[in-house]
């Protein structure tokens, strides 16, 4: 999946959930942290413990509703183990502050206009995640390699607009929702399975635009792109801007809003007039309306100059003591640099073999010791055998890693590759 700008907009280009009920994702009862398939028995470390049900709204859900040995489900224990963490609500967490410092421009600006959601269910359904916000049916991102699926109907929402047609049928008319997103991707400092987007949603009336003198969606995307361009001034200062047409399948016209920081245009958000099929479908006939969604780490990774995306999930205090409520862009001091440390592997692959089922393997396990997995060769030879060599870096937040530690999670690799991907090493 082509995504270069760190998980922001899944659906931009042409490239590019089940109980409705179930708001308030809590952490239930703990046990023995679920395998991650590691079995370094003799130097294991001691994990925090993980839920082993969660309750969603009243409905509890264990791992085995989530995690199933079914063809149809490919959402691996480390990602069932993140279910319930939500960042976004840690007040001293770089996620929890960007979300508060959003919702404190919109306070500012549309004084108790906007809903705010953040403990809506990440479990959905297929209809919510993609058919209600008009992804076409051959889209890549509903692919078993891209999304996770809990069954052939239920997914892991991949974006927060999974919410925007329920919430306009519930009525609301003016709403952000924050929440965890999951997405099977490549493995590098900006993309990790698990992160946070802010979904924003305004609706107009016929008389809102009536006096002004331009037509309902000029007059959503003129009012879309000064709320955005305030927003991104709330957060950035006062920085050049600018605004990229683009594709998405839930707004026409759809727009990319860019700024000019740090020597660099950087994407921070995608927005657009929402679809009229989308409002038609929820009993809004006479109304037009706009929408964003924006990456909360890729943000928050610029604001508090945090290097890398694992950081976010650390329990180092080292990294938590850093951050306090209220202070947006405090810059992140990294306590040390630990040496990362490379191994290749080649492999002959099969039509079958993707780069994000191999991310899937690697992860599963060494977790958040993969700092990346980078392709470095791949040729055809003349009997059209594909080849492909893997770097593979390895390297804590936390810690240096001994040799023999990460030889043993490159056998482990090695193993598992062979086994679950059909590819023949070499
Ligand atoms: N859902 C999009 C994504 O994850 C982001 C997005 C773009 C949301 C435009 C919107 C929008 O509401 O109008 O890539």
């Amino acid at each position: 999946m082509a995504i270069s700008l760190a998980q922001s907009t899944l659906f931009s280009k042409t490239s590019l959930f089940l109980r409705s009920s179930c708001n308030g994702l809590n952490r239930l009862t703990f046990c023995v942290p679920f395998s991650s398939g590691s079995s370094l028995s003799t130097k294991k470390k001691w994990k925090p413990p993980v839920a082993s049900v969660l309750e969603l709204g009243g409905v509890k859900i264990a791992k085995g509703d989530v995690v199933r040995d079914d063809p149809t489900n490919n959402v691996p224990d480390i990602i069932f183990a993140k279910l319930g963490m939500q960042l976004h609500r840690r007040k001293q967490h770089p996620i929890g502050i960007l979300k508060n410092a959003i919702f404190e421009y919109f306070d500012a600006n549309y004084p108790n206009k906007f809903d705010t959601f953040d403990d809506l269910c990440p479990i959905v359904s297929v209809k919510q995640n993609f058919d209600d916000v008009l992804v076409p049916a051959d889209h890549v991102s509903r692919s078993f390699n891209d999304t996770y699926y809990i069954d052939s109907q239920t997914v892991l929402r991949c974006h927060t607009s999974a919410h925007q047609a329920e919430l306009l049928r519930g009525g609301h008319t003016h709403f952000l929702v924050t929440g965890d997103v999951y997405r099977r991707d490549s493995i590098d400092s900006t993309h990790y399975p698990v992160f946070h987007q802010m979904e924003g949603v305004c609706v107009f009336s016929p008389e809102d635009w009536e006096a002004s003198g331009v037509d309902g969606t000029d007059y959503a995307a003129q009012d879309l792109k000064k709320c955005l361009e305030g927003l991104a001034r709330h957060l950035f200062g006062a920085v050049e801007m600018r605004w990229i047409d683009t594709y998405f399948p839930f707004t026409n016209p759809s727009y990319e809003l860019e700024i000019y920081f740090q020597d660099k245009w950087l994407e921070v958000l995608g927005c657009g007039v929402t679809e009229q099929e989308i409002l038609k479908r929820s009993g809004k006939l006479d109304n037009v309306a706009w929408a964003f969604g924006l990456g909360l780490e890729r943000l928050a990774m610029v604001l508090f100059d945090i290097p890398d995306i694992r950081l976010f999930w650390s329990t180092d205090e080292r990294f938590t003591s850093q951050f306090s409520q209220g202070q947006l862009g405090v810059k992140f001091k990294p306590f040390s640099k630990y040496p990362p440390c490379y191994k290749d592997m080649s492999f002959w692959i099969s039509e079958s073999f993707t780069e994000n089922n191999l991310c899937e393997v690697v992860r599963g396990v060494a977790g958040d010791l993969v700092e990346e997995v980078s392709l470095i060769d791949n040729f055809t030879n003349k009997k059209g055998m594909t080849s492909q060599c893997y770097r593979i870096a390895y390297r804590s937040m936390e810690r240096s890693l001994t040799d023999e530690e990460i030889n043993d999670l490159q056998w482990q690799v090695r193993d598992q590759v062979q086994n679950k991907l059909n590819v023949v090493l070499r």
